[in-house]
């Protein structure tokens, strides 16, 4: 079923775009930015008030799922967004096949240096449509997602995640994607 739904689903380049789709992706584009913004400006605040990065791990790992549940109830029925990454710290955050190929895509990219930060990706998949948008590892991520944690913030993330994948990552490297779906 996995593969079947790899043939079929079409990876769209923005020069193919019909009018339609082009709609569909300015949706997607907000939406995603409606998560993506939520998180980032709490992210950015709570790395301002406490520079260890304690409290904003704190506050990633309380509240991202819930914030990402109270973005979904605005959306209209048909439509959802998520974050998720090929190395994942919340099992939750997990993709399948189609996002996977994506996400390669970007990672290919990236290490030909042909990458694109503006690379938004739009997949029709049946009469779903997906828009992916690269989350792109930046220095302060670092602190949560890099190779030499600070002892309490990786004490949190053995507590809280005790199957954590989502560290050793490097500045300009390819952290995750938040996708927008949208049913016809
Ligand atoms: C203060 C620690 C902290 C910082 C800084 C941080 N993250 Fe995270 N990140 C987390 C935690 C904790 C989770 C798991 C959240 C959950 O339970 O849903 C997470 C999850 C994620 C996910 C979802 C996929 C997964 O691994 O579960 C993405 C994508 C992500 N972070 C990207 C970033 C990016 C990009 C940055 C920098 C702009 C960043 N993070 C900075 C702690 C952090």
């Amino acid at each position: 079923m996995k593969a079947k739904t790899l043939i079929l689903a079409t990876l769209l380049l923005s020069s193919t775009l019909t009018a339609e789709q082009t709609n569909i992706k300015q949706e997607g584009i907000g939406y995603i930015k409606m998560l993506g913004s939520t998180l980032k400006t709490q992210l950015k605040s709570q790395m301002q008030s406490d520079k260890s990065g304690l409290s904003a791990m704190g506050f990633c790992s309380s509240s991202a799922d819930t914030i990402t549940d109270e973005v979904n109830k605005k959306l209209p029925a048909n439509a959802k967004v998520r974050r998720i990454a090929l190395k994942s710290r919340n099992e939750a955050n997990q993709p399948d096949a189609l996002d996977q190929k994506v996400m390669n895509e970007y990672q290919a990219s990236i290490e030909a240096k042909t990458f694109l930060p503006s690379d938004i990706k739009v997949v029709v998949d049946g009469d779903t449509t997906r828009v992916y948008k690269p989350l792109i590892t930046k220095g302060v991520c670092l602190k949560c997602h890099g190779t030499n944690m600070s002892k309490e913030i990786q004490s949190q993330i053995d507590t809280h995640y005790p199957k954590d994948k989502a560290f050793g990552f490097v500045e300009g490297s390819l952290r995750g994607v938040i996708v927008a779906e949208i049913k016809k």
